[in-house]
Formats: C-alpha cells, sequence, structure tokens
C-alpha cells in the first residue's frame, strides 16, 4: 500500500496520469495540479476556504446562461483572460483584447460610412481607418464586427429597451481597405456585479468599472482573426480597467472637430450641425501561419 502524505501527494498524482494519454493535456493537467496543491500548502487552506471556494464555482454555475457566463467574468476580472490574449498575440499585428459576453452574433449589415447611433442622443464619434497587413497593404474585402454600449452602458442584451442589435454592425471594407462609421461615443460602464464576481470584486477592494471603449472583431480570408477593443486617452478608467484590456496601441485620442468639417459620403453627413468627435485607428492583421 502507498501512503498518500502532504507532500507527496503532487507526485502521486502525476503517476496516476497514463503513458499514453495525450502529452499536452499530461503538460496542462500536471502543471496545473502542481499550482493548486502547491496554492493549499503554501496559504494553509482550510476546509471553511476550501468550501467557500466550492460554493462560488456553485454560484457561478447557478446563473450560468446564454447572455450570463459568469465563469468567463471570473477568468476576466482575474486577469487569466487577458493574460492567455497576450502570451498568444503577435506583436506585428494589433493587440487584441478581452471578446466579453455581451457581443450579439449575426450583426446587420453596416455600409462604409454607415450609422450606428440612430436615433440615439449623445456626442457623435465618427471612427475610421484602414485594415491592413503587417507589410502595410491594405485587407480588400475585410469585415469588422463592430458593437459597444449605448449611452446607458448597457449593451444590447442587457436591456430590454434595445433592440437585438442595437448598437451592433458587420461592416465589410472594399479595395481600399478602408472602413468608417458613425456612432455615440462610448461610456464607461461597469461589469455585472450581482454574481459571485461581484463577490470577490469587493472583497478585494476592487471597483467594477471598464474604461469606454469600442469593440472590433476583424476577419479577412488567410488572416488570423482579431478580437480587439479601442479606448480614449483621456478616459478616467484608463489605468484601472477591471478585465485587464487595455494595451498601449488601443489606446486613441478622440479628436473634437467642428461640425463644418464632418466629411461627406457618411450616411448622417447631411444631419451634422454640432461638433463631433473624430477617431482615427488602422487595423494590422498578421497571416494564418
Ligand atoms: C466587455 O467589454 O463587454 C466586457 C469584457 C469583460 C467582462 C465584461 C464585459
Ligand atoms: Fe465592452
Amino acid at each position: 500500500m502507498r501512503t498518500v502524505t502532504k507532500d507527496n501527494i503532487t507526485d502521486v498524482f502525476k503517476g496516476y496520469m497514463s503513458d499514453k494519454m495525450d502529452p499536452r493535456m499530461r503538460e496542462v493537467m500536471g502543471s496545473l495540479v502542481t499550482h493548486l496543491h502547491d496554492f493549499a500548502r503554501e496559504t494553509n487552506l482550510t476546509h471553511d476556504e476550501w468550501r467557500a471556494g466550492i460554493a462560488f464555482l456553485e454560484g457561478c454555475a447557478a446563473i450560468e446562461t446564454e447572455d450570463r457566463h459568469e465563469f468567463i467574468l471570473t477568468s476576466d476580472v482575474l486577469g487569466l483572460s487577458s493574460l492567455v490574449d497576450m502570451l498568444h498575440s503577435n506583436p506585428a499585428a494589433t493587440s487584441s483584447s478581452v471578446l466579453g459576453p455581451f457581443h450579439v452574433s449575426g450583426a446587420p449589415p453596416l455600409p462604409v460610412g454607415g450609422d450606428m447611433k440612430r436615433d440615439f442622443g449623445g456626442p457623435i464619434l465618427l471612427a475610421e481607418g484602414v485594415v491592413k497587413d503587417i507589410d502595410g497593404n491594405p485587407i480588400p474585402g475585410a469585415t469588422i464586427d463592430i458593437w459597444q454600449t449605448a449611452p446607458n452602458g448597457l449593451y444590447a442584451s442587457q436591456d430590454d429597451a434595445q433592440d437585438t442589435y442595437s448598437f451592433h454592425g458587420l461592416q465589410t471594407v472594399g479595395a481600399d481597405g478602408r472602413y468608417a462609421f458613425t456612432t455615440v461615443k462610448p461610456v464607461e460602464y461597469t461589469v455585472p456585479t450581482d454574481g459571485p464576481v461581484g463577490d470577490i470584486l469587493n472583497a478585494c477592494g476592487r471597483h467594477p468599472w471598464r474604461p469606454s471603449h469600442l469593440h472590433y472583431i476583424v476577419e479577412a480570408e488567410g488572416f488570423s482573426p482579431l478580437v480587439t477593443e479601442i479606448f480614449p486617452d483621456d478616459d478616467p478608467y484608463l489605468d484601472e480597467d477591471t478585465v485587464f484590456g487595455v494595451r498601449s496601441d488601443l489606446v486613441m485620442t478622440y479628436k473634437e472637430r467642428p461640425a463644418e468639417e464632418f466629411p461627406d459620403g457618411m450616411v448622417i453627413s447631411d444631419k451634422v450641425n454640432e461638433p463631433f468627435l473624430y477617431v482615427e485607428f488602422d487595423v494590422i492583421l498578421s497571416r494564418k501561419d
């Protein structure tokens, strides 16, 4: 009979894994259990604390739905989602950033120059740029799936007052790789705090705010898809994003422009009679390996 002790239990676990198992699974499971055991030994984890951890996981599972992903939110606020992003980001391409739980697939087409703000009030933001490869060549036919909150800080999927695709649009760029659209300047908002993740944030003395941002998923044939966000450089939460999504190449200046400088060729060009904000953000994609 083999005696399991607090000092050899990690090696015993590893010994239980079959030589025939997938080598990557062996590496990941072995490392995960090593860190879990070290964590318990280092902190001298008590039964009550272990039970609290299990209750946390059960609390996440209890509220998990198609629109509520508490496990992903846990990974986000612990910085794990962002760390995995950064481990696999190509430094020559635009940085990736968290997808978040509020993207709705199947957004309606948004023509180049189109408008996502519709009847919503708030400062007009004109965003444009070019989707290009790492050598600077435009990528014709690239698509950009764009989404953001309404001015009340809520995504369409969180807000019964908005229709399904409110502040969502899918733009396909032309031969010059250029995209352009108008919207309302995004606002800061909090991640949901009415579940177990709210308890973690409270226990750590952390706030739940994210800096304002526009979300993009950019895709093109032969290129790795990019999930990213754009942030304005004057946002008060830029240095303390609760999900660790800010990267320096994603921070842009939203320039103030007078109404007379609003360009022709946008869907709302004839209606703009107030100063507007302008941001230019090129997206660089890397080729698939
Ligand atoms: C978001 O930006 O939509 C988001 C990202 C991570 C967690 C919650 C929301
Ligand atoms: Fe967001």
